[in-house]
């Protein structure tokens, strides 16, 4: 009975849609969207509305051709527009017209604290996204780095939730100013990538709010995201891509979301949850007891037939289906059907000269110490002609024929732009950190010659799903031959800039595994320990988006955090490493000696417990608030309780860390007044002043510390933040602005966010161990 009313509706409808008499609202871009939604919906049949909501290839699902809805074509993200890959297969399409532009990996973003250069990003992003006939972009990602072993922490923006949602925020803006949307990711709680479809996270209601959800939240509130994409793993024993708390209670109610939640690619597993639990399209790799790329694969999807049947079946009204699909109307009318839509570019200049900025920016000079022959306070950074000249080496110092430079590591010459997973690319061009540092130093007009030896073999294959890399990095020697090659070289180097780290091959900063060692792999730290025995001079280029222990830290006088920073890596390092550009980049995570002294393994609460039968493994979150700085400062005021007068070893290099050419001063911290009422704000500010003799930029970042609560608190939250740009001897005045929120606890009794009147402090800095001024001030 219900069938066939269903089928005399369907056809009332169709027949509706084409009266002459009706007037075509959906299409009359006078009319608000919410009214064109409601037009477009009611003309809808059942199996137009079904068609909208599932996957019609690898990355698009099917617009609604009758109405002039053309199809939603996705991609990944987030650091460029993906190749095009086959219609149903991962291997790209062989398209020649794909080649993009490869922006800074999103870790490398985050290092430039500098929300402009998100915003230029998306910008620019989006343009090529356009060209590119893409409508979404499969990003950016916001899960929070709170283990370094983590494989796709390369493609996050950090360990605080503060910082990644200025990030998040901008990066949105600016990519949706194109009428591109983005699908902000993984929602939530994907920290890890091992067992990515069976773990199942625990966490306190505190710690998620806290912690995990802030930088969603903004995304979705502040940066107004279209889409947002689900989640693998499972939260209180649900898939998060269809998680009635996740997706109905917090996002699509608490947040009042009004896009389109889109799961990841397979992580679909049951109708009746993904109808009911707020999932809207499905996309995916494979269903269950299908074959993949089966040509009936995508009719078979949880919402495609399985979802109509259950509705002509009776056990399901059309009620959830109308939610889902205005809410896929309501994208269309974003993207696909926004006629102004701006022109899309590939490659143009404008998106190189981006790319390049936000890698000088987001580069990060860790530690650049005095080397011998130098006066005390300069560094061995930057490289220039002139101090090149000055430097002593263990090496006879002024040989005939000039200076010599010598690159090691296999880094220096693999393309990261390829591998990784989803985020892998296909570029137009990406100048590889040997090739930059040699056309730089040629332009020294200086006698130096640029010499280079391996030092290790890691990963040669250099390829990912189809796009395969010109250089072959295939190598038969042992590795005691090219470590052997490197050394010996070194010892008649003036300086030695070894480009390691880590790669995008699996289980190192990889989709799918995690790392399965905080180490450097591939015989690294035997490699740097050897070359420090001949060569005092010595920077080490670490590419990666993750910490690793640096055991020779002291043995070597200069380390920078290079990222994986895309087309223009090259130029960037070379520029940072002579000098042309003063670093400026910030670390967006705790960089720790160990990994016991990350709380996700102190607390041995990484990867897990398997359940009997192994299909799931429980990871209960056991350091829960206390992630990043936040348990570095816990076991530090921990340890100097126990201990008095006895400083406790802090992480190698502090959240927020980063050196420059020059050097700053920061004054002392006023504020507007001395107490907060209830629902104001408070201005802090503070003077900063280059005080050194070049320009460069300095990061203020403020901290705030509850002093007594009826709750444990961190010791210091990040809440606000300012990026300046200073010229030799300029100061400037920086001014921060919190109100209530900075002060705010989640409290997971009333589930509301609680500020407790009371004493509170702010504190100026430059990282997060770092700091330059503090004052106390009070809440009413
Ligand atoms: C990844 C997503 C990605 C999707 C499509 C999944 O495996 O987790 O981040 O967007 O594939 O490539």
């Amino acid at each position: 009975m219900k069938t066939i009313r269903l089928i005399i509706l369907s056809f009332i409808i169709y027949h509706l849609s084409f009266s002459p008499a009706r007037a075509q609202v959906w299409l009359d871009e006078t009319k608000p969207m919410e009214q064109r939604i409601e037009d477009a919906l009611s003309r809808m049949t059942l199996d137009e509305k079904i068609r909208v909501i599932h996957a019609q290839s690898k990355f698009s699902a099917a617009g609604v051709p009758r109405l002039g809805f053309p199809d939603l074509w996705m991609d990944d993200g987030p650091h460029g527009v993906r190749p095009d890959v086959l219609w149903d297969e991962w291997e790209q399409a062989g398209q020649t017209n794909d080649s993009c532009v490869a922006f800074p990996a999103l870790t490398c973003l985050a290092a430039t604290w500098n929300p402009d250069m998100a915003c230029l990003y998306g910008e620019s992003l989006g343009e090529e996204a356009l060209y590119r006939g893409k409508d979404v972009i499969l990003g950016p990602g916001v899960n929070i780095n709170r283990t370094p072993l983590n494989g796709r922490n390369f493609e996050y923006m950090g360990e605080d939730p503060y910082l990644a949602s200025r990030m998040v925020v901008s990066y949105i803006q600016g990519l949706q100013s194109k009428g591109v949307a983005a699908c902000v990711k993984h929602y939530a709680l994907n920290d890890d990538e091992e067992y990515r479809h069976q773990v199942n996270v625990i966490v306190s209601d505190r710690a998620l709010h806290e912690i995990y959800l802030p930088a969603f939240k903004a995304a979705v509130q502040e940066g107004g995201s279209w889409s947002i994409m689900g989640a693998y793993n499972l939260y209180k024993d649900q898939h998060n891509c269809h998680n009635a708390i996740m997706l109905n209670q917090i996002l699509k109610r608490d947040w009042q979301f009004d896009g389109v939640v889109i799961s990841d690619w397979g992580g679909t597993h049951n109708t009746d949850e993904a109808i009911r639990n707020g999932l809207d399209l499905e996309m995916g790799s494979w269903t269950n007891g299908l074959s993949e790329g089966a040509s009936n694969a995508y009719d078979s999807y949880y919402l495609a037939l399985p979802y109509k049947q259950a509705i002509l079946e009776g056990r399901y009204t059309t009620k959830e289906l109308d939610d889902k699909v205005r809410r896929l109307l309501r994208l269309y009318y974003r993207t696909t059907m926004n006629r102004h839509r701006p022109a899309g570019f590939l490659c143009s200049e404008s998106h190189y000269a981006v790319a390049l900025k936000i890698a000088q920016e987001g580069i990060v000079l860790l530690k650049n110490e005095t080397p011998r022959g130098l006066p005390k306070g300069e560094g061995l950074l930057p490289l220039t002609a002139e101090k090149l000249e000055r430097l002593s080496t263990a090496a006879p110092l002024h040989r005939r024929g000039g200076k010599r430079l010598l690159v090691v590591g296999e880094n220096a010459i693999k393309m990261m732009t390829v591998g990784g997973g989803s985020s892998s690319l296909k570029v137009q061009k990406e100048i590889l950190p040997l090739d930059g540092l040699r056309s730089r130093c040629s332009a020294m007009n200086a006698p130096l010659t640029v010499d280079y030896a391996r030092g290790y073999v890691g990963d040669t294959v250099q390829s990912y799903n189809g796009v395969t890399v010109g250089r072959s990095l295939y190598d038969t020697h042992s590795a005691e031959a090219l470590r052997a090659e490197a050394v010996e070289k070194a010892r008649t180097a003036d300086v030695v800039i070894v480009f390691g780290g880590l790669n995008k091959s699996d289980y190192q900063d990889c989709e799918g595994h995690d790392r399965k060692d905080y180490r450097l792999p591939y015989g690294q730290d035997e490699l740097v320990e050897a070359l420090a025995d001949v060569n005092p001079n010595i920077v080490f280029v670490n590419i990666s988006g993750n910490a690793s222990e640096l055991p020779w830290l002291d043995r070597v006088p200069a380390v920078v955090q290079g990222w994986f920073i895309g087309s223009e890596a090259g130029e960037a390092l070379a520029s940072v490493l002579c000098g042309d550009v003063s670093p400026s980049g910030k670390l967006p995570f705790t960089w720790y000696a160990k990994l016991d002294d990350c709380g996700a393994h102190a607390t041995g609460s990484y990867p897990g417990t398997w359940r009997d039968g192994h299909q799931i493994i429980d990871e209960e979150y056991k350091e829960d608030i206390f992630v990043g700085y936040r348990w570095t400062d816990r076991q530090k005021a921990k340890k100097e309780k126990g201990k008095k007068g006895k400083a406790a070893a802090g992480p190698l290099f502090p959240f927020g860390h980063g050196l420059s050419y020059t050097t700053f001063k920061l004054g002392t911290l006023t504020a507007d007044s001395k107490e907060m009422v209830a629902d104001g704000k408070m201005t802090f500010t503070i003077d900063v002043t280059n005080t050194g003799t070049r320009s460069g930029a300095e990061t203020v970042q403020l901290y705030i510390s509850d002093k007594k609560c009826s709750v444990e608190r961190p010791v210091k939250e990040l809440k606000a933040f300012k990026k300046v740009f200073l010229k030799p001897g300029e100061t400037q005045q920086v001014q921060m602005t919190i109100d209530r929120s900075a002060l705010s606890f989640y409290d997971s009794q009333t589930g509301q966010w609680v500020a407790e009147p009371g004493q509170f402090e702010a504190l100026a800095a430059t990282s997060a161990t770092q700091i330059a001024s503090r004052l106390t001030f009070t809440l009413k």
